[in-house]
């Protein structure tokens, strides 16, 4: 993920593996590269950060072979500092944590000096504020637009006015914005425009009948 030249000009679009089937993921995320997703998604939960169970590194191990996405791993667990080395090590490029569960910044520099991209996430009850000294220290800001823990959820509108603000505070840093919960057709336009970069879509596109379409569907939205 070259940041180097500054914010990508094109909506990166991100499905979440979340929403795939998960008898077939293989199959799921050949199908999404092969239809223009640009990131994967991995929403990885521990049942005590949130009250859900998903996926670990080695999953993030497994796929890494078989697909050239940029894997985005979303880490919603309690003690993120376990897992930086086991999914910088499966392949992982870009780490995600909380700032409700990150004891201290240092873990960004963890991430990074583990070789991926770090990024620190707010829950939607969380204010701009607390990540504010950590504007200087990633590579992205995941902007919750769901409370975590699952997929198909409704969008909080709110969501936007806090990712306009994020952009408004980007000034000199190169942090992408990312927007994750309830992305679809009808606000990604809104999200792109507030200075979203990054669209995580679970069920827009995995719920989608053709994922082609799905996919060209939100990026021509993002125009
Ligand atoms: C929720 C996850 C999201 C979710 C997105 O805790 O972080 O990534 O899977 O799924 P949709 O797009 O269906 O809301
Ligand atoms: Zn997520």
């Amino acid at each position: 993920m070259n940041l180097s030249k500054g914010l990508p000009a094109k909506a990166l679009l991100a499905p979440s593996l979340l929403s795939a089937d998960f008898a077939r993921l293989g199959e799921e995320v050949r199908e999404v590269e092969l239809a223009g997703a640009d990131w994967l998604h991995l929403d990885v939960m521990d049942g005590h950060f949130v009250p859900n169970i998903t996926l670990g590194p080695l999953i993030a191990q497994a796929l890494r072979p078989i697909t050239k996405l940029v894997i985005d791993c979303h880490l919603m667990v309690s003690e993120p500092e376990k897992w930086i080395e086991p999914f910088a090590r499966a392949g992982a490029d870009v780490i995600t944590i909380h700032t409700e569960a990150a004891k201290d910044l240092s873990l960004l520099q963890k991430i990074r000096a583990a070789g991926c991209k770090a990024g620190i996430s707010l829950n939607p009850a969380t204010p701009v504020s607390e990540i504010e000294k950590a504007l200087g220290l990633v590579d992205l800001v995941l902007v919750m637009s769901v409370n975590p823990g699952f997929g198909g959820q409704k969008f909080m509108e709110g969501s936007i006015q806090k990712i306009e603000t994020i952009a408004k505070m980007r000034g000199s840093h190169s942090f992408l914005i990312e927007v994750d919960g309830g992305v679809g057709l009808g606000n990604i336009g809104k999200l792109r425009k507030a200075g979203a970069d990054v669209f995580v879509a679970g069920s827009a596109v995995f719920g989608a009948k053709d994922r082609a379409v799905a996919i060209s569907e939100l990026r021509k939205n993002t125009q």
